[in-house]
Order: C-alpha cells, then structure tokens, then sequence
C-alpha cells in the first residue's frame, strides 16, 4: 500500500478544518501557547516501511501517552505483581478524576487514569529511577534521543492541584511507597516529554511486533504482554471516549492532551497522528478524525 500519498490525502483532507473547532489544553500554562492549526502524522510498518506527513516531525508534549511507556516499564520490571494494586477496568470517568478512588480504596481503575499512572510510576520508583529509565526506554525504541521538556513540567507542578490531590489520596490510603513528592515529579516529567508522531510511531512498534523491539528485535513484551496493552489501549486509552475510538476506528489507541495519539494494527503498524485543539473528551478533535479517515481508507480493523 502506497501509505505516503494516503497520509498526505488525509492531511489536505482535514487542513481546511484546522483551527475552526477544538480547544488547546489550557489547564497547562505551557500548553496553552502552542498553535492550534497544526496538524501531523506518521506511520512505521511492521516491516520498517515509514512515512510522515504535515507536522509529523514537529516535537509536541506527549502528555498522557508517556502512560503507555510507564505501563510497559511496568510490566517489564515487575511482572504480574504490577496489578496487585492496579485495576484493568475502563473507568467512565475523567482522567483525573477523585470520585471512584474513595469508594475502591485508592486502587486505581487501570493504568492510563492518572491515579493509575501514579501508582505505576510508585511501584518503578522501588525498584529504580524512573526518570532516566523513561528517557532511555523510549530513545532506544525509537532510535533517537528523547528528552524532558524542563518548561512544561515546571508548568505541570506549579498548577497540577488534581494530581496533587490524587497522589495524597492514595498515599492516605497507604497504596504508594514512595514520597508523593518523587512520585509527582516522575509523573510531570514523563508527560512532559517531547516527540514527533514520526518518534511515536517508531517507539510504539513493538506493540505490532508481538512485544519485539522495532529496530533490535530485542524483546520488550512478551507476546502476551503486548497483546494485553493492545486490550487496555482499547479499552482504556482514550478516557471516557474509548467506546467512541472502538465504534469510529477500531484500533488500540493512547491518547494525550498534548493532542498526540498513538495507534496500534496489530501485525501491520503503528500510527501516530497530532493536532493540538482537543474535543471535550481530552482527545484531539482533528487527531480522530484523522484516524477515522485512515481506518476507513485502509480497511483495518481489529474487529
Ligand atoms: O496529568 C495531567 O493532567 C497531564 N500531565 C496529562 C494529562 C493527559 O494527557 C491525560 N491524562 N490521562
């Protein structure tokens, strides 16, 4: 399939739409400067074929789909024990959300809420430095340099009163280890990272390539890890707005506010696309549509 011209296609086709609905995430100072009318996109196949298009190699704030990687650190590092504490059920609620924390006791609903990344990133901070593993993690997979956007996460600390509040419920609840202080600033840091949907794409690989490193082979995921990721990018990846993903597109997604979502074929490829006006769900507004477009122009599906 000649997807360079499809992705093209599919930028021209929604460029006119940029900057004409949506909102920029403005709950994070830093974020709120960035333009709205962008809008970006890149592929990488299971077998290496890549291609980008628009500002698909313009560096945005991956924000939420930094949980995506704290989740495979996760599991990489601590196996099944991960979900001792960690549900695997799609929450209905906001991403930042209080509400079901006090009536299930501080366990999270599943990892890509913020309660759930929080606990993540409080389970690898017992077991090693969660900052510099993100970093490394994601450089390695994508075959770049990656790195923390200082600003941003200064932005997230100075005006993050939800996660605050979230990380001091839990702690109430003794369900972190860890100083609410270390694990905040692993967690503001990992959404503050900056890549390019050509970046994610790459970094993303190994979730179409049943847990094998895009580049080395190497194994990040057993297949069964992967494959489970795969469910919860489904089932759980978009906030509230997951049984919209399945019903319009039909693939795994993550999403973030920083308007980046990442997209899994399984066995085919990954897919990143980028728009920074969100919808009222959290999800980038030009960034679904855009996969829409490319599901129904492909034909793939996992249903
Ligand atoms: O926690 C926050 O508010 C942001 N750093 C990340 C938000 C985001 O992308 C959606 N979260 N699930």
């Amino acid at each position: 399939m000649q997807f360079q011209s499809l992705l093209e296609e599919i930028v021209a086709t929604l460029r006119p739409e940029l900057g004409l609905a949506g909102q920029v995430a403005s709950y994070i100072p830093a974020l709120a400067r960035v333009p709205a009318a962008q809008l970006g996109i890149a592929l990488r196949t299971f077998d290496g074929q890549e291609a980008h298009a628009g500002d698909g190699l313009t560096p945005f704030s991956i924000q939420s789909i930094s949980k995506l990687f704290t989740l495979t650190l996760g599991m990489r590092k601590l196996g099944e024990s991960l979900w001792d504490s960690l549900g695997r059920e799609p929450s209905g609620n906001p991403f930042n959300s209080l509400v079901q924390l006090e009536s299930e006791q501080g366990v999270p609903r599943n990892p890509f809420i913020n309660a759930g990344a929080l606990t993540v990133t409080d389970r690898l901070a017992s077991v090693l430095e969660p900052k510099p593993e993100m970093l490394a993690l994601l450089s390695s997979l994508c075959g770049e340099p990656v790195h923390f956007d200082e600003e941003v996460a200064a932005s997230e600390a100075a005006t993050g009163y939800r996660n605050v509040a979230l990380a001091n419920f839990m702690k109430s609840f003794g369900r972190l280890a860890n100083e609410v202080g270390t694990v905040l600033d692993a967690y503001f840091h990992a959404c503050s990272i900056r890549m390019n949907c050509l970046q994610l794409a790459r970094a993303a690989g190994f979730l179409c390539r049943d847990g094998a490193h895009p580049y080395t082979g190497e194994s990040i995921l057993t297949e069964r890890q992967a494959r489970r990721v795969n469910a919860l990018m489904l089932t759980c990846g978009t906030y509230d707005a997951a049984g919209e993903f399945a019903f319009r597109i039909g693939l795994p997604c993550k999403s973030g506010v920083g308007g980046g979502i990442v997209a899994v074929a399984p066995d085919r490829l990954t897919l990143c696309v980028w728009s920074p006006a969100l919808a009222s769900s959290g999800n980038s507004l030009i960034g679904m549509k855009a996969l829409e477009l490319f599901a129904a122009k492909t034909g793939l599906s996992i249903f």
